[in-house]
């Protein structure tokens, strides 16, 4: 059977070019130590020059083999490496990946030894590279470098199962027909005898199955096999709120030996534009509303682990309550698309590229990465659309017949999509994706000019927002969002839209606001809600968590932001808000403005509640909201004026971690009054220490920003408690505690 090992941990890393650095014998004195996922160069959040990680760097990995694989094929598998990775194994170069985005293997089988130490080598340019998408000019985020996913060794039979596609041609009330489509790939001299075995699991209870007897399957050679209609009756649904998702395992047996197993999560679900434009899920119609996300974290670019890119596909879903996420611009983490579906989250992903489009090799990349795209995610049943254009570039008609033409050719289940800022553009895929950022402050869109559309980014550059402006602007920026939602709610015509964007991001100095970062996020580059970001989490589903937020600091001038009004986001049916205790108002979402909303915020003046507007106010000053659903009392939230400095509170995302040597979670560090209410205006300086099995990861002394900012702490390869307290001058200190656990996957053995 298949063994698939964690290649991760245990590379020896240079930053540098090294003559030769593929032969076995090489001075190290000058690698360190290091663990995948892992960045070519740690960076602050801000304020740094893209040409810090623009260089070459080696990686190297020493590892024996177990003898009991001798005979099997041995394959590595990378996730991805940024940009160009030339590999070598013992000195031999195996090969050259393009691009950073897509996974790519190599097999080792005829150049490894049994009886000594092997090396694999890569040679990594993380410097721009203008032959490959996305670059050729200048690109609105920054690549950085480094094997930023994970690496795995796989050893197989030379007899094995290759790809799998499932798809689900039929679905009907009380049935489902499930089509597997894999592969046997013969690499032995002899014709195969094989008989392969489809099963369908579903909660771990088989529930269908199919077999199939082929004599002579040709020797050196692959063969493709299909289960056209595998019926599973009483199927359970892939859908936004029940995400039920199904495991077909195949079996493979070669002269009546099982030699080979692969398993494959599906969901059974349909997906369809109807002929109103609307998008239609399992046959109902559902508006879709989402944001971009860039796959980017401080301090460490791309490289962040399994932990954390689930994390944030748990933010999409229910901190940001939305039902779809564009991967803006490029292919993203398989855990993030893995925990998509698990969660119940619609993504659109699309192919690298932005505004650029470059000559024909250039374009041949760029359709080996939809390959790579497509071939790697078919099975993901929260994918329901490709991006296929090159984002916001011109027309190139040739060019995009042929994305297209591939896309539906690797993938006939799906439609194909492109994001366009033209204002006349061919029209060649199946969705027509629209970047309308013309009157977003005005709260407008314009109507769609074909159907389907998508409006694929609104907002971004038009009103960018720091998390630590005022909360005028703030405000503003969280109404213009629930503007523009409201108007893609009341088109009929339009099957959604997608703001830019969910987190801020590093960018390049021509981009953003000087710092290397745009603040174009709803949540800003640590995950730290703006307000805006509890505006689209109003718009969840109450089965999915009650919402009342009010959007407002309480400071004792009051009126130095955001006037008299007072704004909730909530999915309450009713909101009661109190000043002092004084009933302001009970009053219904605000469906004069927001008619089209699924839950309209709710907006309060003053009246004659709220004091004069200049201090001094009493310490005990009071905001309070009530929200009602069905008469009920189903949530409240209490602000008071912010009072002094308490202490650090120090969370931890996961108190958890696995002890890899690159898991991470993420530290939040808060400045807070008796009250925990974050100081808005806490600017100070933080001290971190780390202790027992884990490592910083980000600035350490570390600046509030508002109040707040984030690092993460990383588990070293040994299991045990980890320990991080936070100290301030002013603002006293705080600590939390998390532990590491063993890593269970086996690793492949390392020799140095
Ligand atoms: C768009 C572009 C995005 C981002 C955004 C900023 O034109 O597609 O990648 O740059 O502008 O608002």
């Amino acid at each position: 059977m298949r063994e698939i090992l964690n290649f991760n941990t245990d590379w020896l890393f240079t930053a540098e070019d090294v003559e030769n650095g593929e032969r076995q014998e090489l001075d190290e004195r000058f690698f360190c130590k290091v663990h995948l996922p892992h960045t070519t160069m740690e960076l602050p959040h801000h304020y740094f020059s893209e040409t810090a990680y623009q260089f070459i760097s080696w990686y190297r990995r020493h590892f024996v083999l177990e003898q009991s694989w001798r005979g099997k094929k041995l394959w590595v598998d990378f996730g991805a490496a940024m940009s160009v990775a030339t590999v070598y194994i013992n000195g031999h170069r195996l090969g050259e990946n393009k691009g950073g985005y897509v996974p790519f293997s190599f097999e080792l089988t005829d150049y490894v030894s049994f009886d000594g130490e092997n090396v694999l080598a890569v040679r990594l340019d993380s410097t721009r590279r203008n032959d490959i998408p996305p670059e050729g000019n200048i690109v609105d985020y920054l690549l950085f470098g480094g094997i930023y996913r994970d690496v795995r060794l796989r050893i197989v039979h030379p007899v094995n199962l290759g790809r799998t596609v499932i798809t689900t041609p039929r679905i009907a009330d009380d049935f489902a027909t499930v089509s597997v489509l894999t592969e046997i790939c013969n690499h032995t001299e002899a014709p195969g005898d094989i008989t392969i075995q489809a099963e369908l699991f579903f909660d771990g209870q088989s529930v269908a199955g199919a077999t199939k007897e082929l004599a002579a399957v040709l020797s050196q050679s692959t063969t493709q096999v299909s289960f056209p209609e595998i019926k599973v009756n009483n199927p359970k649904i892939w859908d936004l709120n029940t995400p039920h998702l199904y495991k077909a395992v195949l079996t493979l047996e070669n002269a009546g030996k099982p030699v080979d197993r692969t398993e494959q999560i599906f969901g059974i679900r349909s997906i369809a534009f109807n002929e109103t434009g609307q998008f239609c899920l399992n046959g109902k119609p559902v508006k879709l509303r989402g944001l971009n996300r860039h796959q980017m974290f401080p301090y460490v670019g791309q490289a962040m682990g399994r932990r954390m890119q689930r994390k944030d596909a748990e933010i999409l879903k229910y901190d940001l309550g939305l039902n779809f996420v564009r991967t803006s611009h490029y292919p993203q983490d398989p855990s993030f698309l893995d925990r998509c579906d698990e969660l119940g989250l619609l993504v659109l992903e699309e192919l690298p590229g932005w505004q650029f489009i470059g000559d024909a090799s250039w374009k041949e990349i760029a359709m080996e990465h939809l390959t790579k795209m497509i071939e790697r995610d078919v099975n993901h049943p929260s994918i329901f659309v490709w991006g296929v254009r090159i984002n916001e570039s011109q027309d190139d008609h040739d060019f995009y017949v042929k994305t297209n033409f591939l896309a539906h050719k690797l993938d006939p289940t799906r439609p194909t999509i492109g994001t366009r800022f033209l204002d006349k553009s061919e029209f060649l895929e199946d969705v027509y994706g629209f970047n309308d950022f013309r009157d977003n402050v005005a709260g407008k869109l314009s109507l769609p000019r074909y159907q389907p559309s998508i409006v694929t980014e609104y907002m971004g550059h038009m009103f960018p927002i720091r998390r630590f402006d005022n909360d005028t602007r703030l405000m503003q920026h969280a109404a213009n969002h629930a503007s523009i939602q409201n108007v893609s709610h009341g088109l009929p015509e339009l099957a959604g839209a997608s703001g830019w964007c969910a987190f801020d991001y590093n960018t390049h100095y021509n981009f953003g606001s000087g710092d290397h970062i745009c603040y174009h996020g709803v949540m800003d580059i640590f995950r730290i809600p703006k307000y805006a970001a509890y505006f689209y989490q109003s718009q969840r589903e109450v089965s999915d968590g009650v919402v009342l937020f009010i959007a407002r600091r309480v400071v004792p001038s009051i009126y130095e932001d955001g006037g008299d009004t007072i704004t909730v986001y909530s999915n309450c049916q009713k909101v009661e808000l109190f000043i002092n205790g004084d009933l302001v108002g009970r009053q219904n979402p605000d469906r004069v403005q927001y008619p089209n909303l699924p839950h309209p915020p709710f907006t309060f003046h003053k009246g004659n509640q709220w004091p004069n507007g200049y201090g001094p106010y009493n310490r005990d000053f009071s905001i309070r909201a009530v929200g009602y659903i069905h008469s009920e009392k189903v949530a409240e939230q209490v602000l008071f004026l912010e009072g002094e400095p308490d202490c650090l509170q120090v969370t931890v995302d996961h108190d958890e971690l696995i002890a890899d040597g690159a898991d991470m979670t993420r530290v939040l560090i808060q400045a807070v009054d008796k009250n925990k209410q974050t100081l808005s205006l806490a600017n100070g300086i933080v001290s971190l220490t780390v202790q027992g099995e884990g490592q910083l990861v980000g600035e350490n002394p570390l600046v509030l920003e508002a109040g707040q900012l984030a690092v993460y702490v990383k588990a070293t390869r040994v299991p045990g408690e980890i320990a991080i307290q936070a100290y301030s001058k002013t603002f006293g200190s705080g600590m939390v505690k998390l532990k590491s656990t063993e890593l269970k996957e086996k690793t492949v053995p390392c020799s140095r």
